[in-house]
């Protein structure tokens, strides 16, 4: 698979540890993509001895699509540039979310402005989601979902940290089933079996 991110890389980490330790089988990450320089997914990927590309806007097309053809799976695992459609229409495309969409997704809902909006909505759970990607921002089919409870004592930051863990597992977890058949993509909708 490919691996698409654009900051600390602890979901990527988590994947790295997830194949190390035997759980993911069969399953490698061929490259990881970034829209940034120095930032920790990419030490990351170098400790681990995997390739790493850099784009940008304009040559994501050109320098993905080789790269998209490639592989059997493709994750955001923090990616917060929007691919293009054509991308997005290759290869079945993942994305890890912060929250339970379809609730406090779209466009600029990321980072910490995601919990933020959770505790000020007043909701008394929140979570995390995998969901297909497709051309619409945060609103592909929902593959999986986790959630906590969100106290009264709860700020952004400390519902950010409650969360982060239940993203590695939920990630980890959608990866070894899509690599086990438990679901399948096809033309963008998703078949459970
Ligand atoms: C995660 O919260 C993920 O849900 C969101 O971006 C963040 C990435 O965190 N899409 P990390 O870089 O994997 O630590």
């Amino acid at each position: 698979m490919a691996v698409l991110v654009s900051g600390e890389g602890t979901n990527l980490q988590a994947i790295i540890d997830s194949i190390d330790s035997g759980y993911l089988r069969e399953t490698e990450i061929d490259c990881v993509v970034s829209d940034r320089e120095n930032i920790g997914a990419i030490e990351r990927a170098r400790r681990r001895s995997i390739p790493v590309i850099i784009v940008n806007r304009s040559n994501m097309l050109s320098i993905l699509s080789p790269i998209f053809q490639k592989v059997d799976l493709v994750v955001l695992a923090g990616f917060l540039k929007i691919l293009p459609s054509e991308l997005v229409k290759l290869k079945p495309v993942i994305n890890i979310h912060p929250s339970l969409l379809p609730l406090f997704g779209g466009k600029g809902m990321y980072g910490l402005k995601v919990h933020e909006e959770v505790i000020r909505s007043g909701m008394k759970v929140s979570g995390c989601t995998i969901h297909l990607v497709t051309e619409d921002v945060d609103g592909g089919p929902i593959i999986a979902q986790k959630c906590v409870t969100v106290e009264s004592t709860d700020n952004p930051e400390s519902l950010q940290q409650k969360i982060h863990p239940l993203e590695h597992q939920l990630l980890v977890e959608t990866i070894k089933n899509f690599g086990e058949k438990k679901f399948v993509i096809n033309n963008k909708k998703l078949i459970f079996i």
